[in-house]
């Protein structure tokens, strides 16, 4: 079964909420992008933000920020499901990261950006992380283009870990969620192409052929 997220990093009038009502019935999660100015240039959505939305589905909070230690007690309490850090974040120690969102009761995600190999992660954290998240554009946007290079880094995984939930976000349509699932994805993160077209409920299906 794919597991389709939609991203609510642009949605029509800014109105995320309304974004969520719109989806919640046809969508297997909600994927929050948090962006902090550093890691990557723009700043979006906060742990404030978060707690003022009403999201009752799976969310996968996705933390393209410096130091994640020092904010994911906040998202867990506020009712986070999954927590992605990024393995090239400014952090102490990302194993010890990973282990704190997991003791707090919530799947640990490891992202790692199109120009980080996957093998520069030892593949014992790859085997820790719940899920690992394929960056197919450069984070901090939406509406880039897909990079299907990055696609060698799901078969890689997929070779390696049979049963791990792996996840890719940025440029995903009908045409690259293909892609993306015969290389071994089993969720997919899409926000431009669902929240642009006309029918959501359409274009989500879409992705699960
Ligand atoms: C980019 C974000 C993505 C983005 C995906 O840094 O992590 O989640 O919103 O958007 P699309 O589907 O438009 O590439
Ligand atoms: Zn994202």
């Amino acid at each position: 079964m794919i597991k389709i997220l939609p991203s609510i990093l642009n949605v029509p009038d800014n109105d995320v909420q309304k974004a969520i009502d719109k989806v919640k019935d046809f969508v297997d999660g909600i994927h929050y992008d948090v962006m902090d100015g550093r890691f990557v240039p723009p700043t979006t959505f906060t742990v404030e933000d978060f707690k003022e939305l009403d999201i009752p589905l799976f969310t996968d909070i996705h933390l393209m920020v410096d130091h994640p230690e020092e904010v994911i007690e906040g998202y867990a309490q506020a009712g986070a499901n999954l927590l992605t850090i990024h393995y090239e974040a400014e952090q102490k120690d990302v194993r010890a990261t990973l282990e704190q969102i997991k003791k707090l009761g919530c799947l640990a995600g490891l992202s790692i950006k199109p120009k980080t190999l996957v093998t520069d992660v030892p593949d014992d954290l790859w085997e820790y992380a719940d899920v690992a998240l394929i960056m197919s554009v450069e984070p901090g946007w939406g509406g880039q283009g897909f990079i299907a290079e990055v696609l060698d880094k799901v078969r890689y995984l997929r070779g390696k870990f049979a049963d791990k939930d792996i996840n890719i976000d940025g440029g995903i349509n009908a045409d690259t969620a293909h892609q993306a699932c015969i290389a071994g994805c089993n969720m997919l993160v899409s926000g431009t192409y669902i929240f642009k077209s006309p029918d959501y409920r359409k274009a989500v299906e879409s992705l699960r052929h």
